[in-house]
Formats: structure tokens, sequence, C-alpha cells
């Protein structure tokens, strides 16, 4: 199993946006979820997007007015990002997104990290100390947003494991999953015809096993009121407010 970096550095990062659908798409899926979460209310400034990617929300926060800093460990996807910034106030880091505080010259009113990035964190011990940074470095009545994917209430199994993502004609991803107690293996497999020849990869990493309850519990021993969570159809929302 090769870590996250090695993992989407080899293979996931090449394809990723187009396995989400497509760069507009996919902004425009996580536009609609930012407005339904109340996006319109909260105080502009400085955002913080921890495991940016291709910039999914990054582009919405940014064409919503605030500052964003987007942090990944993809170099290939923050220069992906890099081709949708325009003028936009979008800076891109490359670094772990746990040492977000050390690239921060105000405090942010808003931290993101949405589209199942905190899954990707290696241990439960790596989600407190990351809540309480958020804590520490959140403006007053900031917030921190996170959406992630619920691998602990529900366990597939047997062939429901397989998963086909996306397939074209010339391009198929697919994705098996193997449960373990506090982790899920996700296996991706990509077949890539090239020159006529079909080409296969495989690789994998780990995600976290998280749910809501779970983490806002974590959320709030960091001083973290949760004003929203909600999970629908496996997927967390939470909206976490620093108190002013
Ligand atoms: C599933 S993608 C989500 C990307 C984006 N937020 C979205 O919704 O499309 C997870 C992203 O987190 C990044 N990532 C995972 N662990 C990271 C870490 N410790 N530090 C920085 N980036 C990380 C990966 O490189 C990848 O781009």
């Amino acid at each position: 199993m090769s870590t996250v970096q090695a993992h989407y550095d080899q293979l996931l990062g090449s394809v990723y946006t187009w396995m989400a659908g497509g760069f507009a798409a996919a902004v425009a899926r996580n536009q609609q979820l930012l407005d339904s979460l109340g996006l319109a209310s909260w105080p502009r400034g400085l955002a913080v997007d921890l495991g940016c990617g291709s910039g999914f929300q990054t582009l919405p926060l940014a064409e919503a007015g605030y500052q964003v800093v987007g942090l990944d460990l993809c170099a290939p996807l923050l220069a992906e990002l890099r081709t949708h910034t325009g003028h936009l106030p979008i800076r891109t880091v490359c670094d772990d997104l746990t040492h977000f505080p050390k690239h921060l010259d105000a405090a942010p009113t808003l931290i993101v990290c949405m589209g199942d990035t905190l899954t990707h964190l290696p241990f439960l011990e790596s989600l407190t100390s990351l809540f309480h940074d958020a804590a520490r470095s959140l403006a007053p009545g900031g917030r921190l947003v996170l959406g992630f994917r619920d691998l602990a209430t529900h366990e597939l199994k047997g062939s429901q494991r397989f998963i086909p993502v996306r397939s074209e004609p010339d391009q198929i991803f697919t994705c098996f999953l193997d449960y373990h107690p506090d982790h899920v293996e996700v296996n991706d497999l990509l077949h890539a015809r090239v020159d006529g020849q079909w080409k296969f990869s495989a690789s994998s990493y780990r995600k976290l096993r998280l749910d809501a309850t779970r983490v806002s519990t974590l959320l709030a021993a960091a001083g973290l009121s949760v004003e929203h969570a909600s999970t629908e159809q496996g997927l967390v929302r939470i909206v976490a407010v620093k108190n002013r």
C-alpha cells in the first residue's frame, strides 16, 4: 500500500478531475453544497482550503469574495488548479495540510476540509490536533467546514465492494474497498487505452473510518461548536464555529 502522496502522484492525481465528472460540474456541485450550508451569511476574509486538490471548493470560495490559501501535497493537482484561478485571489501551497498554520499571515474566517480529504489523515489523533490548530487559528466567529464519506456506519460486503467509478471508451476507473476495524484500504484500478493498447495501473491507500458523531465529539473537545451536522447517502457535512 502506498502513502497518500505516492498514490496521488502515481495514479489518482492524473485522473482525479476526470474521475469526479470534470472540473466545471464538480465546481458547480460544490458551489451548491456551500450555498446550502450557509455560505452567503458567513463573514468574508481569509479562507483556507485543506486538501484543495484541483480546486472544487477553492474556486467557489474565491468567487464568493474570500482570499483563499489552498494546501495540498499533490503538485500536479495544484498546477491544474492554477490554470483556473485567473485574477482570483488564490494562493496555492504544496505542503502537508496539518502544517497550515505556518502558511497564514492573518486569522482565517473560514477553514474548509471537504471532498473526503479528512479521511486521508493517518490517525484519529491527527484529527484531534488539526481541530485544535483550527480552533486556535480561526478568527472569533470563524467556521470550520468538513465534508467526508462515512466509512464507519455501513460496511459493503462481497462484490458490493467493487465500485465502477467512471467509464469512457478509452479510460475505465474502478475502485474496491477492504474494510479493517479503524480504516478502509482503498484500491484504485485504472485501465487506459494508449495507442490502441490497454494499460493497467493499480495503487492503494488508507482512509479512516469516521462518522458524524465521532468527528463532532472531537470538534467539541477542541472548543468548536457544531452548528450543523448531517449525513446524506453516506456523505457527512459538518459546520463548526469558533465562539466569539
Ligand atoms: C479526495 S481529494 C479532495 C480534493 C478536493 N477537496 C475536492 O473536493 O475535490 C483529497 C485531496 O487531499 C490531498 N491530501 C491528502 N492528505 C493530505 C495531506 N496530509 N496534506 C495535504 N494534502 C493532502 C490529496 O492530495 C488530494 O488532493
